[in-house]
């Protein structure tokens, strides 16, 4: 069972390097199987997310290969996953669904339930795959879709980033023009895009709220390397405004983070921009209002490294928590080490204390457990952030050390 012991730390100084990005090389994963030649990805994060679509993709039949540095995958035979239990654990595994549909003209998938962070359904993934021609079936607790895919005009009711995958995927080998109106405009749909098209795709308009698809009769190989993980660099970005100092995060891009930028700027943190990456300096002194949107709004998953900033920042912050309706179960373990935080229903009104005391806290989600040891950064004594189900993991890369190499006192430690 891990569990990260935090203490007050001084000022962080040094550089931090970052990953590449966990919400890009998943879907990228994905789209290896639209090819029977390898894909290989260059500097996978080690992430269990990784390893836990890895399995699954092995259980599909597709060859995953893994090299210092490197990630290979072969899908020359592969069929749908045996064992429904697999793509549970993950919800980015209904990004198989597309590439399934696209290479075998028919995909099942058992149906994701509710989790930490809201319902989270599929109804725009399964309601494009339609509009391509796919008939959708329920049975079982499960979704079969069937049927060779031709283009379509599809709108998205609202921009999910998941469904503009999973569609994009899909329509590149479908028969003819797909738009996809209403599309996310995230990066990690920018690079997906663009490493689809390295494998011989014709898309136009990633990054914009349409996109074109020409469909292919098939793809073929490539290697790629994904974009830097702008959640965790905003993530270590926030740890700075926390404890003051001088952080360089190696490898992060300004571009991608633009919403992020401007906050920490209101609120008093220096942020330059440098070729080799984005220096942070100081400390947050100002209050700060946050309402999460799609990109380039302000992203949902900065939300609870954000709070955390707010929590000693003087004067009162506020939250409008927009994408997910269940996105504030931190506020609640962040109270436990002083902080003093209301909710009511999507909004969290933060008033800055100038004293947070260390508390065993539990890591509720992901972003939410890293809020928490950011937190412990400036709690007097020591805060131990419990996180038994290992969200940490799934999405951060060796956070502990990271913070560590810059003057953080965070461990990760082991208990029975
Ligand atoms: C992705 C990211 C996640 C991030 C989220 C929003 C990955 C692996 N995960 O998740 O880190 O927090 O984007 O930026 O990239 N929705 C529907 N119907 C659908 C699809 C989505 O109602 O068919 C709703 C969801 O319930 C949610 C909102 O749309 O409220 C956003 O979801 P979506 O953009 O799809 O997020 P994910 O792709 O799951």
């Amino acid at each position: 069972m891990a569990h990260y012991a935090v203490r007050e730390s001084p000022p962080l100084r040094g550089e931090i390097p970052i990953s590449t990005s966990k919400n890009a090389v998943l879907p990228i994963m994905c789209g290896a199987l639209l090819t029977r030649e390898d894909v290989r990805i260059e500097n996978p994060p080690n992430l269990t997310d990784v390893s836990t679509l890895s399995s699954l993709l092995e259980a599909c039949g597709c060859r995953v290969r893994r090299e210092t540095g490197a990630l290979i995958l072969t899908a020359s035979g592969f069929k749908n996953p045996q064992d429904e239990e697999d793509v549970r654990k993950m919800r980015a595994s209904v990004l198989v669904l597309g590439p399934l549909l696209a290479r075998l003209h028919e995909a099942r998938i058992p149906l994701p339930g509710g989790c930490a962070i809201g319902q989270r359904p599929i109804d725009q993934h399964l309601k494009g795959m339609s509009a391509l021609g796919a008939k959708v079936h329920f049975d079982h607790g499960g979704v079969t879709l069937c049927g060779r895919l031709r283009g379509a005009t599809i709108y998205l009711d609202m921009p999910s980033v998941g469904a503009t995958e999973n569609l994009l995927m899909a329509a590149t080998l479908a028969e003819g023009t797909t738009r996809i109106e209403n599309a996310a405009k995230e990066p990690e749909i920018v690079d997906l895009a663009a490493f689809l098209s390295s494998m011989g795709a014709r898309i136009s308009g990633a990054g914009t709220s349409t996109i074109v698809i020409e469909g292919v009769s098939s793809l073929h190989g490539t290697t790629w390397q994904p974009i830097a993980d702008r959640i965790e660099a905003g993530t270590m970005a926030c740890a700075c405004a926390i404890t003051g100092g001088e952080l360089m995060l190696r490898g992060a891009r300004a571009d991608h983070l633009r919403s992020l930028l401007f906050k920490l700027s209101e609120a008093g943190v220096h942020i330059h921009d440098t070729p080799g990456g984005l220096m942070v300096l100081g400390r947050a002194k100002q209050p700060f209002e946050i309402r999460t949107m799609v990109y380039p709004g302000f992203p949902t998953d900065l939300q609870a490294p954000m709070m955390a900033v707010a929590c000693k920042t003087p004067g009162t912050s506020v939250f409008l928590e927009t994408i997910f309706e269940n996105r504030f179960m931190h506020a609640a373990e962040l109270s436990r080490l002083g902080a003093h935080i209301r909710v009511e229903n999507r909004v969290a009104v933060v008033e800055g204390t100038p004293y947070l005391t260390g508390a065993p806290v539990t890591a509720t989600d992901l972003r939410a457990g890293a809020a928490l040891i950011l937190a412990g950064l400036c709690a007097e004594g020591e805060t131990l952030v419990n996180d038994a189900d290992g969200h940490i993991t799934r999405g951060y890369e060796r956070i502990e050390e990271k913070l560590a190499g810059v003057g953080g006192l965070v461990r990760r430690v082991c208990m029975p």
